[in-house]
């Protein structure tokens, strides 16, 4: 189950993420915003984030104007790792090397002809393992020294 969320920069992007993902059959749950009017993205940031620590959702997608905000957001959450990728290259090694389970997309950047294969190889992409898991393990010990929960 993947959980989305957007503001108000990334809301059509998010309705056009959404038919990709149903045509594809896989299930997601929208977190909002549900229109163009002004809002906040850490709203839809956090939602996003306390679905996958719940684990009502598995995985996350954001989309603001540039990504970067909500993954600011996303990343105050223990065990989220989040990332804005602006291509398939940095959601391919985000995957592979940081495990990342929420995406931020940057809708000022991308059309959802940019935007669908870059989710396709996020989702693709398997964690390398390895050294790779000893870093996260660090990030882990750091989010245990630093975070309440
Ligand atoms: C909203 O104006 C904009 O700041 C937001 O969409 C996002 O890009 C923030 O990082």
């Amino acid at each position: 189950m993947i959980a989305l969320g957007c503001d108000h920069g990334g809301y059509q992007l998010k309705e056009e993420i959404k038919k990709y993902l149903t045509e594809k059959e896989i299930p997601y749950k929208d977190f909002g915003t549900c229109n163009t009017e002004r809002t906040d993205y850490p709203i839809y940031a956090k939602a996003v984030a306390e679905s996958i620590q719940k684990k009502e959702c598995d995985l996350g997608i954001l989309i603001c104007k540039t990504g970067l905000g909500m993954s600011i957001v996303a990343n105050k959450f223990k065990g989220i790792r989040c990332a804005s990728c602006f291509d398939e290259a940095t959601a391919k090694q985000a995957k592979e090397h940081s495990n990342v389970n929420v995406l931020a997309l940057p809708a000022d950047y991308l059309t959802i002809s940019k935007a669908v294969p870059i989710i396709r190889i996020w989702l693709a992409s398997e964690f390398l393992n390895g050294r790779y898991a000893d870093r996260l393990q660090m990030i882990e010990d750091i989010e245990k020294e630093n975070m309440k929960q």
